[in-house]
C-alpha cells in the first residue's frame, strides 16, 4: 500500500498501522503522479490527513487522474475532503474546528464497517467538512457535528472517513483499516517478520555478491539485527567489529562478544580500545567535547580494524525507515547517514558501499525480526543508550573509579526496575553521576561522597518525555541498595523534571 502523505501528523503512524496489520506500506510525498503510482503497482492507496484547509492557498493537491487508476483507496480526514473536492462533492469550512473523540453511527453495510456495532468512538481531529459527497457515493457513517462522517462509492471503489482510524482514540479503527486491506483491497496479511528476512537476504546477496562486508557492533538493536541479516545471508564474508570504548554499562561488552562469537558465531573482532579512550577524555568536561572525542576515536579505531582486513568492499549500516523518511527520502533521496547519533557510523574518507538491510523498517519491526532471528530478548528491547555511552552521564571527569561508580549504581537500578518487571513499560530509566559531593554519615563514620541521580523517563519518540512515576517502594529498594553496595555514594535524588525543558540526558 501507499500512503500519500498530505502532511498530516499521523501520517507515518498511518504506514505503521497497515504494517501491523502484516500488509507492506510505504509513505510517499503527495506530489506523486497517478502514472508514478501506477508504476509502483500498489494494491491499495491511502491519502493521509493535513494541516491544511482543501481551499488555502499552496494547500498540498493530489494529481486529480489516482481517482482514475482503479487502485482501492481510502481517504483520512484531509484525505477525504480532498477526495470529495475533486469528485464533485462539496467541503465547507466549520465555524469551530472538532477535535477529540466523537460518538459516531456506523452504517454496518459499509464495507469499512463490516462486523462492527453502529455506535462507534471516533477520534476527530478536524476544521472543514465534507457537505456533500461526490456524485454516486453514499453516507456511511455520521456524527451529531459531521453529518457526513463517512462515505463509499464500491463501483469506483474509494472510500474516505473523516475521523483518524489509525490512532487508539478510535478503538476499532484497527479493525476498519483490516477491513479496507483485506476484504476490498484484497491484500494479504503476508508481511512477516519471516518474510522480511527472506526478501532481505536475497537482496542482501545480490547486492554482495562474494565480497567482503564489515559491520560495526554497538551492543544496540540496530547494528545487532542488520548484522544478524547480514551473516544470515553471506556468512563469514560478513566480519564485525566491537570497539569496546570502556563506556559501557556493565557487562554489556561481555554480552555482545558472547551473543555474537559464541552463540551466532560470526567472526568477531573485539577491539579493547577502553585506554586509549580514557586517555584522551582525561580532563574534558564539556559535553560537547566529550562526544567529539567519543566520535572521532571511534572512527580511528574503526578504520584501523577494517584496513587489517584487507579488501572490504560493504559496510553494513542499522539505516531505519525513519531516518529514511525523515531525511526527506521516500522519492529516490539518499539517506543521511545519522552521525552522532550512531557510533558504527561511516567514517568519511572510508570508500566503502553501504549495505542498509533495515532501511524499509520501523523500529518496532526491527525488534520483531530481531527476535525472529534468535537474538535474546535483552539486546532486541534494550533501551536506546548513547553512543558516547557513560561519559555523558558522568558530569565532568570521566575516570576509571567514577565510571566503575556509575555502573555499579546504574546495574542495581536496573536489575531493580526489570525484577519489579517495568523495563519495557520505560523509554529509558538510567543512573547519573554529578560532579558535587555532599556529607553522610555511615556507621560512626563522617563521609563525603558522591550522589546518585536516577533518571526514569516514559517517551514516544524521544522528542518529549515525562518522568516516570515509579513506585516509592521500588524507590526506596533501589536508593537503600545503592548506597549500602556501592562504595563512592552516599545519597541518591530523583530526577523529576520532563523534556522540555529538561533533555533526557543530563550532558
Ligand atoms: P536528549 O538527552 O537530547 O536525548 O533528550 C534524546 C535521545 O537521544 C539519545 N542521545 C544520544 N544518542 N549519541 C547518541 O547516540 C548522543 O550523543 C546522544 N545524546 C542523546 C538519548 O539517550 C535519548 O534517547
Amino acid at each position: 500500500m501507499l500512503v500519500l502523505d498530505f502532511g498530516g501528523q499521523y501520517s507515518q503512524l498511518i504506514a505503521r498501522r497497515v504494517r501491523e496489520a502484516r500488509v507492506y506500506s510505504e509513505l510517499v510525498s503527495h506530489r506523486l503522479t497517478a502514472e508514478e503510482i501506477r508504476a509502483r503497482r500498489p494494491l491499495a492507496l491511502l491519502l493521509s490527513g493535513g494541516p491544511a484547509s482543501v481551499y488555502a492557498e499552496g494547500a498540498p493537491q493530489a494529481d486529480a487522474a489516482i481517482f482514475d487508476l482503479g487502485v482501492p483507496t481510502l481517504g483520512i480526514c484531509y484525505g477525504m475532503q480532498l477526495m470529495a473536492r475533486e469528485l464533485g462533492g462539496a467541503v465547507e469550512s466549520n465555524e469551530v474546528s472538532e477535535f477529540g473523540k466523537a460518538d459516531v453511527a456506523l452504517e454496518p453495510s459499509g464495507a469499512l464497517f463490516r462486523d462492527l456495532q453502529a455506535d462507534q468512538v471516533v477520534w476527530m481531529s478536524h476544521r472543514d467538512s465534507v457537505t456533500a459527497p461526490p456524485p454516486g457515493a453514499r453516507v456511511t457513517a455520521s456524527s451529531e457535528t459531521t453529518p457526513i462522517a463517512a462515505f463509499e462509492d464500491p463501483d469506483r471503489s474509494l472510500y474516505a472517513v473523516q475521523f483518524h482510524p489509525e490512532v487508539v482514540h478510535t478503538p476499532q479503527g484497527q479493525r476498519m483499516l483490516e477491513s479496507f486491506l483485506y476484504e476490498v483491497a484484497g491484500a494479504p496479511p503476508s508481511w512477516t517478520p519471516a518474510a522480511v528476512i527472506e526478501e532481505q537476504v536475497e537482496l542482501i546477496r545480490a547486492q554482495v555478491g562474494l565480497e567482503k562486508v564489515i559491520c560495526g557492533l554497538s551492543g544496540g538493536v540496530d547494528s545487532a539485527v542488520a548484522a544478524l541479516l547480514v551473516h544470515k545471508a553471506v556468512g563469514d564474508q560478513l566480519t564485525c567489529v566491537f570497539v569496546d570504548h570502556g563506556l559501557l554499562r556493565e557487562n554489556e561488552a561481555e554480552q555482545v562478544v558472547e551473543t555474537f562469537g559464541s552463540h551466532f558465531h560470526v567472526p568477531l573482532v573485539h577491539v579493547d580500545a577502553r585506554e586509549r579512550f580514557l586517555s584522551r577524555l582525561q580532563g574534558v568536561d564539556d559535553p560537547e567535547e566529550k562526544r567529539a572525542i567519543v566520535g572521532e576515536e571511534f572512527i580511528r579505531v574503526f578504520e584501523e580494524e577494517a584496513r587489517t582486513l584487507g579488501d572490504v568492499r560493504f559496510l553494513v549500516q542499522g539505516t531505519l525507515y525513519s531516518d529514511v523518511i525523515e531525511s526527506g527520502g521516500d522519492v529516490g533521496v539518499a539517506a543521511k547517514i545519522k552521525s552522532h547519533h550512531n557510533v558504527g557510523g561511516l567514517p568519511a574518507d572510508m570508500r566503502m558501499e553501504l549495505v542498509e538491510p533495515l532501511r524499509s523498517l520501523f523500529k518496532d519491526e526491527v525488534r520483531r525480526v530481531g527476535e525472529q532471528l534468535g537474538l535474546p530478548e535483552r539486546m532486541v528491547w534494550r533501551h536506546p543508550f548513547p553512543g558516547p555511552g557513560l561519559a555523558i552521564r558522568i558530569i565532568g571527569d570521566v575516570t576509571e573509579e567514577r565510571l566503575s561508580i556509575l555502573r555499579h549504581a546504574d546495574a542495581i537500578l536496573l536489575e531493580e526496575i526489570r525484577r519489579a518487571d517495568l523495563y519495557r513499560e520505560l523509554w529509558q530509566c538510567f543512573a547519573v553521576l554529578p560532579a558535587i559531593r555532599s556529607v553522610g554519615v555511615q556507621g560512626d563514620e563522617r563521609t563525603y561522597a558522591y550522589p546518585v541521580v536516577i533518571r526514569a523517563v516514559t517517551s514516544e519518540d524521544a522528542m518529549t518525555a515525562d518522568w516516570a512515576r515509579l513506585p516509592h517502594e521500588l524507590l526506596d529498594t533501589i536508593a537503600s541498595r545503592i548506597v549500602n553496595e556501592v562504595p563512592g555514594v552516599n545519597r541518591v535524588a530523583l530526577d523529576l523534571s520532563s523534556k522540555p525543558p529538561a533533555t533526557i540526558e543530563w550532558e
